[in-house]
């Protein structure tokens, strides 16, 4: 049986109404110290009841520091099933945990906020998925029976979040009345930083899953997954970044004809065929946020003729070899649960600085203090483009992609690459030289200590 052929619930939206019946104009005064009286209000409604005392429990814990080296552990697929089982319960002793937090930040919220629809809707979902996860929690996962229905709730997991970044967006467009902006980007830099570990967590295992021996035994011989493959779940240990940046730049540039009429080009120099071990997913996401901003402004500018410049440096051999002391033989070789080594890791993966160089005229100093604010953009509604406006922007940013899609619009694009990027140890620098032009420099690492 293949738990991904059923269908998965529908995305939680039950306590719409009680959320909208709220009064949405209580003084901030009565939504942040409920009395003692009114305990009960001071939790966004919800019809998923997961016991106060639990929640805390959870959230009083630490959270794990998630690393690549985590997530390739339990050996290459397809994994037996001891090491399936093992990762199965290394996925549940974080997840619950990792939720919990996220319930209780998102508590902490002044309550007008979550009380709002889409803010609501985004708390429901994650005290839905804690109690998904909670009757997993006082067992091992040691039979095929339970692996299988515990993939298929983190497949719910997964589907039902999908949609989190726009709609928290929509939110907390609708609710900037009430809390200001830095309020905002705190907010989101911590839950969409937690977000990204929470997903990749939840989908590596479910892709481990897929590709493991008891699950490919029970396919025909020509549906088995190709064991060449360089993929450990969802981490490519040969991505190419010039691979992505060209197909990111395809889908830019097609953006860019739709909006603007224009298509503007990119030439990849320095070390074009240099691999890391990384999450494709996540450099897709940065590099296609990072082509967009050059792009649009090297039209806005009106140089579109001007290509943009994407040089790929690797980190030089002899700091590859530093870095590797760092791993637990000491020789940068990482360990299944088999204990073989896990190739290619014996050679630590390199880490790898790639430049983005516009020639769009640069960033203004009024602009520069705000670029990393989450929903601070310069795009305005009345940019005369087809699709403009946020809630143009946030349908792009929920990755509907293709035709409609916008070129900006809702100010997420620098920080949410930046937590991306941060997340195994990287980061992004902006280089800005008014009235020339940005170079902008993402740097990542194949293997990391990420928070
Ligand atoms: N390469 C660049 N050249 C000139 N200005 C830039 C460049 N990159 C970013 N900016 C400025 O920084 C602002 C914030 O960028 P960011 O990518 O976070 O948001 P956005 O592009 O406005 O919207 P979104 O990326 O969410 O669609 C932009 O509105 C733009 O003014
Ligand atoms: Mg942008």
């Amino acid at each position: 049986m293949n738990v991904f052929s059923r269908p998965l619930r529908s995305s939680n939206g039950i306590l719409k109404h009680c959320a909208q019946s709220r009064s949405f104009y209580w003084p901030s005064r009565f939504a942040r110290q409920p009395s003692s009286s009114s305990q009960k209000w001071s939790h966004p409604p919800s019809s998923t009841t997961v016991a106060d005392d639990e929640v805390s429990t959870l959230a009083s814990q630490p959270l794990h520091t998630l690393s690549l080296e985590d997530l390739v552990k339990h050996g290459r697929p397809p994994l037996s099933t001891e090491a399936l089982y093992a990762s199965a319960n290394f996925t549940l002793s974080l997840l619950p945990i990792r939720l919990a937090h996220r319930v209780e930040s998102l508590r902490n919220l002044p309550f007008i906020v979550v009380s709002n629809p889409n803010i609501s809707k985004i708390y429901n979902n994650y005290l839905h998925s804690l109690s998904t996860l909670l009757p997993y929690k006082s067992k091992s996962i040691s039979n095929l029976e339970d692996e299988i229905r515990f993939t298929s709730v983190l497949a719910d997991l997964v589907e039902t979040h999908s949609q989190t970044i726009p709609t928290l967006a929509r939110g907390f467009l609708e609710c900037r009345k009430y809390i200001n902006s830095t309020e905002v980007t705190r907010f989101l830099d911590e839950h969409l930083r937690a977000r990204i570990g929470t997903r990749l967590i939840a989908e590596q295992h479910i892709a481990l899953h897929v590709s493991s021996q008891p699950h490919q035994d029970t396919k025909p011989a020509s549906k088995r997954s190709n064991n060449g493959t360089s993929y450990i779940g969802v981490i490519d240990t040969a991505l190419q970044p010039a691979s992505v940046i060209n197909s990111c730049g395809n889908f830019v540039s097609e953006i860019c004809e739709l909006n603007y009429g224009v298509r503007p080009t990119w030439i990849i120099d320095g070390e074009p065929d240099t691999t890391l071990a990384y999450v494709p997913v996540h450099l897709e996401y940065i590099i296609t946020e990072l082509l967009k901003n050059a792009f649009r402004a090297t039209v806005e500018s009106g140089r579109s003729h001007e290509p943009i410049v994407i040089t790929i440096a690797a980190e030089p051999e002899n700091s590859r070899r530093g870095s590797s002391a760092a791993h637990p033989d000491g020789l940068g070789r990482t360990f299944g649960t088999n204990g073989n080594p896990i190739e290619p890791f014996e050679d630590s993966a390199p880490g790898v600085t790639i430049r983005i160089r516009d020639r769009g005229g640069g960033i203004s100093p009024e602009v520069l203090p705000n670029i990393w604010s989450y929903s601070f953009t310069t795009f305005s509604e009345e940019d005369e483009l087809p699709g403009s406006g946020n809630m143009d922007a946030l349908n792009a940013i929920s990755g509907a992609g293709g035709e409609g899609s916008s070129i900006a619009g809702l100010g997420y694009g620098l920080p949410l690459s930046r937590a991306y990027a941060e997340y195994f140890g990287g980061g992004i620098a902006v280089q800005s030289l008014y009235g020339w032009g940005c170079d902008v420099y993402l740097r990542l690492k194949g293997l990391g200590r990420p928070r």
